[in-house]
């Protein structure tokens, strides 16, 4: 398929995915029903779901078979960021207030538990729906938990490795991307082995992706990613990045940082030349570029077409590009 083929058809699944997240949840009190939709209806780009239909496909198996495990994986992603934004103190997401100042934190925290509860009983409407895809998906969200974890404790820890960090965003967003894969692939009854290797293909593909959102949260803007992109240096976020140029340039770091804390556009504007003259930004480029090299090799394993998922790995490099 040429590259727009591609396109378009990531185009038409999204809108699918879009038109049934609104439908799930219409009916219960105005205070969980708005706030729901309102997230619901945000403009996420579906890399999750469109994973988890694509490995369905790529295994031979249908769209309508994976379908209701690809709008799991979204619902419960959606109800991580509410939560996240309150963790994060983060104001916009899609474009739009978050949940939490929008409404109150109340608001925010139980909108995000039912979530929990309708991603749990879209699980449950998937044509082959077994024992496998709810262990799996309930692994997920535990490991999302402890990844949040660690990211918060990291924030005031000032000796985290890389290899800590890679542990952490393979936990808070690795493990979910995995997942996607997974579901997608059990949810067509592939076989165990299989199975496994399309769940680390995601994962990898995860800790790409992870790699390039913080890499994008210095370089990139507000209006590009809809959300708010302050929180990562005014909290002290252990990225990629500033783990590095905490190694090798601390004393430009700390000062630019501390700009940060006064004046966060010249702030931010230093710590950008600070990882372009150290070459630390081209560092997490080559990072994320080998990560997904190490992804497409665990497809090459895979006895199934892989023509879907070699796309797919293609768009995650260039998001917000
Ligand atoms: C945001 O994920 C959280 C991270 C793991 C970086 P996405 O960038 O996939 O969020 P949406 O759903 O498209 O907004
Ligand atoms: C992403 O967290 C992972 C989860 C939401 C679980 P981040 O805090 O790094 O992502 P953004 O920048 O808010 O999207
Ligand atoms: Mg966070
Ligand atoms: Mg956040």
């Amino acid at each position: 398929m040429l590259p727009l083929a591609f396109e378009k058809l990531i185009s038409a699944y999204r809108d699918e995915i879009n038109s049934q997240l609104l439908t799930v949840y219409n009916a219960g009190p105005e205070s969980l029903v708005e706030p729901i939709n309102y997230v619901l209806s945000g403009k996420g780009k579906r890399v999750r779901p469109i994973l988890t239909l694509f490995t369905a496909e790529s295994f031979g198996g249908t769209k309508a078979e994976s379908l209701p495990a690809a709008l799991a994986v979204e619902i419960l992603h959606n109800f991580t960021l509410v939560h996240d934004d309150i963790m994060d103190e983060d104001n916009i997401r899609h474009g739009k207030p978050t949940v939490h100042h929008k409404w109150d934190v109340g608001t925010a925290i139980l909108s995000g538990d039912a979530m929990l509860s309708l991603a749990l009983k879209m699980v449950q409407k998937s044509p082959r729906f077994n024992e496998k895809l709810m262990t799996s998906f309930i692994d997920g969200l535990q490991a999302v938990c402890e990844g949040q974890a660690y990211d918060k404790e990291f924030e005031s820890r000032d000796n985290v490795t890389l290899d800590e960090y890679i542990y952490m965003i393979d936990l808070k967003t690795g493990y979910l991307i995995g997942l996607s894969a997974e579901l997608g692939a059990i949810s067509v009854g592939a076989k165990d082995e299989d199975v496994i290797k399309a769940r680390d293909y995601g994962r990898l593909i995860g800790r790409a992706f992870q790699i390039q959102d913080d890499l994008l949260e210095i370089y990139s803007d507000s209006i590009n990613m809809g959300k708010s992109l302050e929180s990562d240096l005014l909290l002290a976020k252990k990225t990629y990045l500033m783990i590095q140029a905490k190694e090798a340039v601390p004393f430009e770091l700390n000062s630019a940082l501390e700009l940060a804390q006064e004046n966060f556009t010249t702030g931010l504007e230093k710590v950008r030349t600070v990882l372009i003259d150290s070459g630390i930004r081209q560092k997490a480029e080559e990072k994320i570029n080998s990560t997904i090299k190490e992804a497409d090799l665990l497809l090459s394993e895979l006895n199934i077409d892989i023509e879907k998922l070699s796309f797919f790995s293609n768009i995650i490099t260039t998001r917000g590009n």
